[in-house]
This record gives C-alpha cells, sequence and structure tokens, in this order.
C-alpha cells in the first residue's frame, strides 16, 4: 500500500480515525475535536498524505491489519490504536496498542486522550533532539568549511561526530523531518552538505549497507563539496548562471578538496575518491579527470545521486525547487549521467516514501 508523502507533518496536529461504523465514527470524531483535529474516514477510503498524530482503526480484521501495517514502520513513529475485531489476536508491535472492538466508548475515549498525550510528550522530545542533532552538525560542518578555507586541518574527531549527528537524526525521524530542520536552520552550502548527508544516510540503510560502509558513505558526503572552501563566496552565492571564467573555476572544487584531504593524510582513498569524482559521469562527459563506466565507483555513484538529488530540490532564492517526482523525471531523463540501477533503489526516498521503508 502507498501512501505517497505520508512522512510530511500537517500544518496541526490531527488524529485519522478510520472506521467502518459510521455512527460509531461520528460520535467519537466529536468528542476527539475537542481535544485535537480529528479527520473521520471510512475504512475504504484513501489515506491523507500527511502524517496523523496518532490513528485509530476500526475495521474488519483483515483491513484493519493492513492499514496498521502500512504505518507500523513510518518514521518517526505514528502510534496506534486498534479495535480489534475477530477470533484471531491482532499482532502486537511498537507504539500500537490493541483493544477489543466491544470496549465501551468512554474506556477508548481515555486510551485515545492518553495516548494523545505520549505522542505529543514523544513529538516534543524528538523535535528537541532534533533541533540539538541539526545545531550540532551545521557547527562542524560550519567548521570544516572554515578550517579548510583558511588552510588549517580538518578534524578527523569532528567528522566523525558529525556523520554519528546525521546517522542519529535520520534513522529516529526520518530524512522529512531532517531536511525541514535543516532547510529551517542554515543557507547555502552547509545546508546542500547536510541535505546530500542526509539523503546518503537514508539511501545507504535502506540498501542494507552494514554499519562501517555507512558510516564512510556519510562522511564522503558530509565532505563531498570541500573543496568549496576554496571557492569565492560570490561565484557560490551568485544567483542565476555562472559565466565561463566563473565556470571553470567552480569546476576545480572537486580536485581542490581531494588534494586537501590528500594533504592531510587522514581519509581513506574512497572518501577521496568521492570528493574527487562526484561529478564524474558514466558516460564519461563529466569532470575532472572524464571517468566512464566501470572506473566509476560504486560509492561514488551513490553520493552523486545524493548530490544531484539534493542540489534540484533545495530552495534557492532565484528559483524553486524541484518537488521529489519532478527530481526524478529529471534524473531518469538526463541519461548517461546517473546509475540507472541504483535510481531505481533511491525512488522511493525521492518519492517521500521513507516514512515506509521496512
Ligand atoms: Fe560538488
Ligand atoms: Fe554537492
Amino acid at each position: 500500500m502507498a501512501l505517497g508523502s505520508a512522512s510530511r507533518y500537517a500544518e496541526q496536529p490531527f488524529v485519522l480515525l478510520i472506521s467502518d461504523r459510521p455512527s460509531e465514527r461520528a460520535a467519537l470524531e466529536r468528542s476527539i475535536a475537542l481535544v485535537m483535529d480529528c479527520r473521520a474516514v471510512d475504512a475504504g477510503a484513501a489515506l491523507p498524505a500527511e502524517r496523523p498524530h496518532l490513528i485509530i482503526l476500526d475495521a474488519p480484521p483483515d483491513r484493519a491489519l493492513a492499514l496498521e501495517t502500512a504505518y507500523r514502520t513510518a518514521k518517526p513513529p505514528v502510534p496506534r490504536l486498534v479495535l480489534a475485531r475477530g477470533e484471531r489476536p491482532f499482532p502486537m508491535g511498537a507504539h500500537l496498542r490493541v483493544l477489543p472492538a466491544t470496549t465501551s466508548r468512554q474506556v477508548v475515549l481515555a486510551n485515545v486522550f492518553a495516548l494523545i498525550e505520549e505522542a505529543t510528550r514523544s513529538a516534543k522530545m524528538r523535535a528537541r533532539r532534533l533541533g540539538e542533532h541539526v545545531t550540532g552538525a551545521t557547527a562542524i560542518v560550519a567548521d570544516l568549511f572554515d578550517s579548510a578555507a583558511l588552510g588549517a586541518g580538518l578534524q578527523r574527531a569532528d567528522i566523525d561526530r558529525g556523520t554519528e549527528l546525521v546517522l542519529a537524526a535520520v534513522s529516529e525521524v526520518g530524512i522529512g523531518a531532517w531536511l525541514e530542520a535543516v532547510w529551517r536552520h542554515d543557507i547555502g552550502v552547509y545546508q546542500h552538505t547536510l541535505g546530500v548527508a542526509g539523503h546518503a544516510a537514508t539511501f545507504g540503510s535502506q540498501i542494507g549497507l552494514g554499519r562501517a560502509d555507512l558510516d564512510r558513505l556519510v562522511r564522503a558526503a558530509l565532505l563531498h563539496d570541500i573543496g568549496k572552501s576554496r571557492i569565492p563566496v560570490d561565484i557560490l552565492n551568485k544567483p542565476g548562471a555562472l559565466n565561463a571564467e566563473e565556470y571553470r573555476l567552480m569546476q576545480r572544487h572537486p580536485d581542490i578538496g581531494a588534494t586537501l584531504l590528500k594533504t592531510q593524510g587522514e581519509f581513506e582513498p574512497e572518501v577521496l575518491d568521492v570528493v574527487r569524482h562526484h561529478h564524474e559521469r558514466l558516460d564519461g562527459k563529466g569532470y575532472p579527470d572524464r571517468l566512464a563506466g566501470s572506473a566509476i565507483s560504486d560509492l561514488v555513484r551513490i553520493v552523486s545521486i545524493c548530490d544531484v538529488f539534493s542540489a534540484l530540490t533545495e530552495r534557492r532564492t532565484y528559483r524553486q525547487p524541484a518537488s521529489g517526482p519532478e527530481a526524478l523525471a529529471i534524473m531518469v531523463e538526463a541519461q548517461g549521467h546517473l546509475d540507472p540501477d541504483l535510481l531505481r533503489a533511491f525512488a522511493p526516498v525521492m518519492l517521500g516514501s521513507d516514512a515506509l521503508a521496512a
């Protein structure tokens, strides 16, 4: 079952009440609405795109199970209350409370209010932790770029800490909430770096990378544009297209970045490879080395996809960002640039259905 972009937050938190019993649905809706917005829908109706604060499921056993399963892996978790019917016990799960459908309305309501209270408390805690993670990661990225610009050494420990913060935040709240926080927090190259790192963390987990590979991928994403620290700010922030000379300078950032890290001597060759080659294309028309096909490593291919997707969907002062589906269409159309198999694997991240990633 596809929930589309169910990872998006609604303006106002709401309880989603799914019930095939119209009079019971209307009665519960009235009472819940006194406490929080309540969207009441029939058990066969389409699900809202925004994530609910809490879901109440009152449907025949198979339908209830299908709906519950659709929300089970949402990030962050959505608490569910199931009013169970039938003989078979409803399978238990995290953030799930099950009551018999015969429970009195007053007891159901008391449970609903307790779950709303619990969900509000955890949402506040998550928001606070996410804020801390974004602030911490932004400070680290800002420091990296400042140190690189000044010719000072990059602290490997800081980059590892940044990697940890990105991975912790994305696994806890999902890429949607991470990007919302990153985009609120800062602009420009730091925002881009944290966006690429967030996408890399999500994509890497989705394709089942082990912890060491995942760490390396996120570290490479955090460092991929470090060479931009030596590109003049007015070129970096220029609204609109660059002229030929500016473009030539800008194209030097992969080489500058890789040289910088190599001099430092603390970074693995795979990370240097990403920094130097993230603008190569499979058809050999990229830069700086015009690598083609198998000469481009998997790690580079993954970061290139995250890089292009982030760049297309970021807010810039001079243009509207592309939506996930628009960005995907642009990337699929640009044949010869990105790895088509990896693009297919990345599509769920681009289409915003990370809330359902298993
Ligand atoms: Fe770049
Ligand atoms: Fe980039």
